[in-house]
């Protein structure tokens, strides 16, 4: 049932029907015993005052019953739910963000209280995804920050023995070079997307050429392509394609693109950049023959450190396509992937002209 629907059947519940017949069934029956009571006590030939007093005497049981009977429900359908709300606020309050509250009425004949513990329930389970994207976060970011610390930790103290040979001095140098630029990296990252999350980065719209932009991004990964003797292809339709966006933030999303290309593309298999327009948008496709992607990678790239490599031996932190993702939300567009486990990946951009 929708919120709206529950407020209309909360409304609706103004005069309820059934509690009106139950009363005027109960006070027919009542006074039917009244004067059966009466009849019965005057035919006995009672004394008047003895039938005055029985009468009072019943109508007095009677009103305790409707007053404990009216208490019990005002207890069952207001205190409790009541008690239990405030329970799981305090429980909220504390930091467990478990707590729920069960809805009192059934489902046909929601009340308002049934209303307020609905939206109860939804803002703990909001607050509970908020928490839990933030212990995962720093959990990821402090494993991510204490790799590359233990390996340059570990190849520090290998410098220090008197006895390595220039060769392995050199070699724990670079280790810890890479790890340090690693590190840089991840930090960079964090806080490229941080600034991107909270919008303090507010696009630099300019008309540039996006085919050029292309072509740049490209370039940078020509001694990886060369090294690792992957074909790479740039069929690029048009020769100028001028757009509107912001020129700064876009290549971050053509080089992640590029980069996750190269990096799960093997030696002998080929990339391809394309570019086109279709339907007044900018078609952007980065294509690769690589290892391509099961279902469930592929629903989970565009989450912060999220690496299909679980072991996260391969290079990077698993926050490219989520900057990317970011960018590309940020200029309107739109980014689709395609992929088969073992036959290869294709990233398509969308952008508006
Ligand atoms: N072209 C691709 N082929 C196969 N898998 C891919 C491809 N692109 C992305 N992935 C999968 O998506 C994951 C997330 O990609 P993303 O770019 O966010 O992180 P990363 O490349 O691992 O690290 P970073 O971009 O931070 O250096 C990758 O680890 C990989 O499992
Ligand atoms: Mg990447």
């Amino acid at each position: 049932m929708k919120r709206q629907d529950i407020a209309k059947a909360a409304r609706s519940s103004r005069f309820p029907k059934s509690i009106f017949f139950g009363y005027y069934g109960a006070l027919l029956l009542l006074s039917g015993v009244h004067i059966g009571l009466l009849l019965g006590m005057q035919e006995a030939h009672f004394h008047a005052i003895l039938i005055i007093i029985v009468i009072l005497v019943y109508w007095a049981l009677v009103a305790g019953g409707l007053t404990l009977y009216t208490r019990i429900q005002v207890r069952k359908t207001y205190e409790i739910p009541m008690l239990r709300l405030a329970e799981a606020t305090a429980k909220i309050a504390d930091g467990d963000f478990s707590a729920r509250v069960a809805p009192v009425s059934k489902h046909e004949k929601l009340d308002y209280l049934d209303v307020m513990i609905e939206d109860f329930n939804k803002m703990a389970e909001e607050l509970s995804s908020i928490e839990t994207l933030r212990v995962d976060f720093f959990s990821n970011v402090s494993h991510e920050i204490k790799t590359p610390i233990a390996v340059i930790q570990n190849s520090a103290e290998m410098l220090r023995n008197p006895g390595l040979t220039a060769e392995k001095q050199q070699e724990y140098v670079d280790t810890i070079t890479n790890s340090a630029k690693r590190l840089n990296t991840l930090i960079t990252n964090i806080l490229k997307l941080n600034k991107l999350e909270r919008q303090t980065i507010t696009p630099h719209i300019s008309e540039f050429d996006l085919c050029e932009q292309l072509v740049q991004s490209a370039l940078l990964f020509e001694s990886v392509w060369e090294d690792k003797g992957i074909e790479f292809e740039a069929d690029i339709a048009d020769e100028r394609r001028m757009i509107t966006a912001d020129s700064e933030l876009l290549p971050l999303v053509w080089n992640n693109l590029l980069s996750n290309a190269f990096k799960f593309t093997d030696k002998g298999g080929t990339v391809i950049l394309r570019e086109y327009s279709e339907n007044g948008k900018a078609v952007i496709g980065v294509e690769d023959s690589g290892c391509g992607m099961d279902e469930h990678t592929k629903k989970h790239i565009f989450d912060k450190f999220y690496q299909g490599d679980t072991s996260h031996s391969t290079e990077g932190n698993g926050l490219g396509l989520a900057l990317a993702l970011r960018v590309i939300q940020m200029s309107g567009g739109s980014i689709d992937v395609e992929s088969r486990p073992g036959k290869g990946t294709r990233f398509i951009v969308k952008l508006n002209i």
